[in-house]
């Protein structure tokens, strides 16, 4: 079997958990292979909202496995909240969730560093979630983390307090920052004890092993390509490779083994955080799309920015990750907005291209939009794409001729019922 692959075509929450909870009785295994708590992935069922951060969005399904791929950074303290709450709730997830050993770790002074680190750039902030994914990541590539195998070697506290002295000093260059280490460090080590009490595997067998098997496996991404740190509007980006690329080195998976790639998106554009967002609305229309869509961040709670589709950005999504086949949500939230507008190119020094420009910044360039006719019906209890208005038939005719990947999914509101397969 070859591994399928299902990821954000815009700037995150495009509604990836919800996706992959729906997809997962069709797969054994699901993997998370990059990002970490900056992630929020929410599903929902049975009139219940759930929202995951480092767990898998298969674990509600206790007969498939979840595995955290050595690509993902792990805060012990969130993971813990993460799989307190799911015992809470009764689901047994001792059983079904993997870890790698190769996973890293986020410490306490991460966060503190993170937070350094934005505070110290005024204005020109990235915008982060603040959960240390940035500075885990640097210590990654530094040659400086700790990893989830790393805590059952006998001497596990004193490179924990080795890297902590590093990170102080750093610190201590950040005039003015002020943090509390004594009470973070209490609910790291307890973190890590729960940490300790899942099962750690050497990820990129047990997911090549499930391959050769014949075993359907599905790759779950975090964030968007336009936040991706190769491809995305630099610096305003994540420190991963969200692309279809980061699949392969966050679980050990070849490229010809990659499958299908499942690119997800919203009918409209959002963005939390700072950077350049060519679309967006400043003006009523944008209020209204965030009020309808609770376009709310999961892991913040910070309002999200929102405006149209840019064609020009998903094109360049479609490219970077290979995509075979498209997602769309949220059309729901459109309903009865009158005309939509679709960015189909750019204007750049008077030149319009539909190439995403090295420079994506408001002052340089301006969308050029394309009006569709909306659509005012309810579509939340739809469930068939025979009953959807025919205007959202060809704004998905229209999407997918521009992209040349078909739509193969519809999701018409956040609950698992709310999802239409499309198999024309
Ligand atoms: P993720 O990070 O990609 O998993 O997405 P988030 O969970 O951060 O954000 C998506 C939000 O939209 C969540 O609140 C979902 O419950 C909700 N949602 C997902 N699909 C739909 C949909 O088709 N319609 C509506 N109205 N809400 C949706
Ligand atoms: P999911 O998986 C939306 C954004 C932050 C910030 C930038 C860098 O739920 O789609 P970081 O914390 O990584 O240093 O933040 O990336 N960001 C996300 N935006 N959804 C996410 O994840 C995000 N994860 C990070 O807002 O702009
Ligand atoms: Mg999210």
């Amino acid at each position: 079997m070859k591994l399928d692959v299902l990821l954000g075509l815009q700037w995150g929450d495009e509604g990836k958990g919800k996706i992959v909870d729906v997809l997962t009785p069709r797969y054994e295994v699901i993997a998370r292979f990059q990002g970490g708590p900056n992630a929020g992935h929410s599903l929902e069922f049975s009139g219940i909202k759930h929202v995951l951060h480092t767990i898998p969005s298969g674990i509600f399904h206790t007969q498939t496995a979840n595995v955290v791929g050595n690509g993902v950074v792990i805060d012990p303290v969130v993971f813990k909240k993460e799989t307190d709450a799911l015992h809470n709730m009764g689901v047994d997830i001792q059983k079904n969730l993997f870890i790698s050993k190769k996973a890293h770790l986020i410490l306490p002074t991460h966060r503190f560093l993170d937070a350094a680190s934005e505070a110290a750039k005024g204005q020109a902030k990235i915008g982060s979630t603040l959960k240390g994914i940035g500075p885990a990541y640097m210590d990654k590539t530094g040659r400086n983390g700790l990893r989830v195998g790393d805590i059952s070697l006998p001497d596990f506290k004193e490179r924990y307090n080795f890297l902590v002295e590093k990170h102080r000093e750093i610190l201590s260059h950040y005039e003015g920052f002020t943090y509390e280490l004594e009470e973070a460090e209490q609910a790291f080590f307890q973190g890590i004890e729960n940490l300790r009490s899942f099962e750690h595997i050497d990820s990129e067998y047990y997911v090549n092993q499930a391959l050769l098997e014949g075993k359907a496996v599905l790759a779950e991404g975090a964030q968007g390509s336009l936040l991706d740190i190769d491809f995305g509007s630099y610096p305003f980006v994540t420190s991963s490779n969200t692309v279809s690329a980061g699949a392969c080195t966050g679980l050990g998976v070849a490229p010809g083994k990659i499958g299908q790639v499942y690119g997800i998106f919203k009918a409209y554009c959002t963005r939390v955080g700072s950077g350049p967002f060519p679309t967006e609305l400043f003006d009523e229309t944008g209020e209204r799309i965030r009020a309808v869509g609770r376009e709310f961040g999961a892991t913040t709670g910070r309002p999200r920015r929102c405006g149209w589709l840019d064609l020009p950005a998903l094109k360049y999504s479609v490219m970077i990750n290979g995509v075979t086949g498209l997602i769309m949500t949220k059309a729901d939230v459109l309903s009865g907005f009158g005309d939509i507008q679709v960015c189909t190119a750019y204007r750049v020094n008077g030149v319009e291209t539909e190439a995403l420009p090295y420079n994506t910044e408001a002052n340089y360039i301006e969308p050029v939009y394309t009006s569709m006719p909306g659509w005012s019906e309810d579509l939340t209890g739809v469930r068939s794409y025979d009953q959807i208005p025919e205007n959202l038939k060809r704004y998905i005719s229209f999407l997918e001729k521009a992209l040349g990947v078909p739509v193969k999914i519809l999701s018409v509101g956040p609950d698992r019922e709310q999802t239409i397969e499309i198999s024309r």
